[in-house]
């Protein structure tokens, strides 16, 4: 039986050469509703915040998603598989690229039809402990034309789209990988995820 850990290994071993990779089923797909359902149902609530840029205020033009963070200690019951499935590959991930990968930290994201996320870098002025960037889509039955790709720019100028689609999961370096969110015809939700180095100075 292949277990997700082996699958695992074929993103550790792309991250290694290319530093992405696009893992394709990584929940199953009763497990990915109940985290659309449960992303959506915070939304209705309100209790979602305007996403900002860096520190700074909400900027909408730039950046139109509105998130909602994991507690990673103590996930809701739909969370729990994406969190258990981002241990695994954290524990790939060191055993194989020795990245020294800490921790990790998660938010939903709702895109609402035609926001976007203008092109960045999620690791801001290399002072940031970030170092993996994954993204988890929970869109059940998104086609090409309904837009709201992610732009991976590649280091020779080349891009990489991919669609947001229920159960795939975009990896990248967050320091090596400007990308941009495009605007889509349909509200876009997802799980931004971002695995961390320990911070300098603190203790193990
Ligand atoms: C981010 C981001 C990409 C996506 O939240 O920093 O780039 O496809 N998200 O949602
Ligand atoms: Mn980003």
């Amino acid at each position: 039986m292949t277990t997700l850990a082996d699958r695992f290994q074929a993103a550790a071993d792309a991250l290694a050469a290319d530093g992405w990779y696009v893992f394709e089923g990584m929940l199953p797909a009763a497990a990915t509703a109940d985290l659309a359902r449960e992303c959506a149902a915070m939304l209705a609530a309100q209790q979602m915040n305007p996403a900002r840029i860096g520190v700074g205020q909400a900027a909408p033009a730039l950046r139109g998603d509105h998130t909602r963070w994991f507690d990673m200690d103590a996930p809701s019951a739909a969370q729990r598989p994406f969190v258990d499935a981002i241990e695994i590959l954290r524990q790939s991930l060191n055993r194989s690229l020795m990245l020294g990968l800490a921790e990790s930290e998660a938010h939903y994201a709702v895109y609402p039809p035609g926001a976007r996320y203008a092109r960045h870098l999620d690791q801001l002025r290399g002072r940031d402990a970030r170092v993996v960037s994954a993204v988890y889509y929970l869109n059940a039955d998104w086609a090409p034309e309904d837009g709201g790709a992610l732009r991976l720019y590649l280091d020779d100028g080349r891009s990489h789209d991919v669609l947001p689609r229920a159960g795939t999961l975009a990896l990248f370096l967050s320091d090596r990988f400007e990308h941009e969110v495009l605007p889509g015809a349909r509200e876009r939700m997802s799980i931004a995820c971002w695995m961390r180095r320990r911070e300098p100075g603190t203790l193990p």
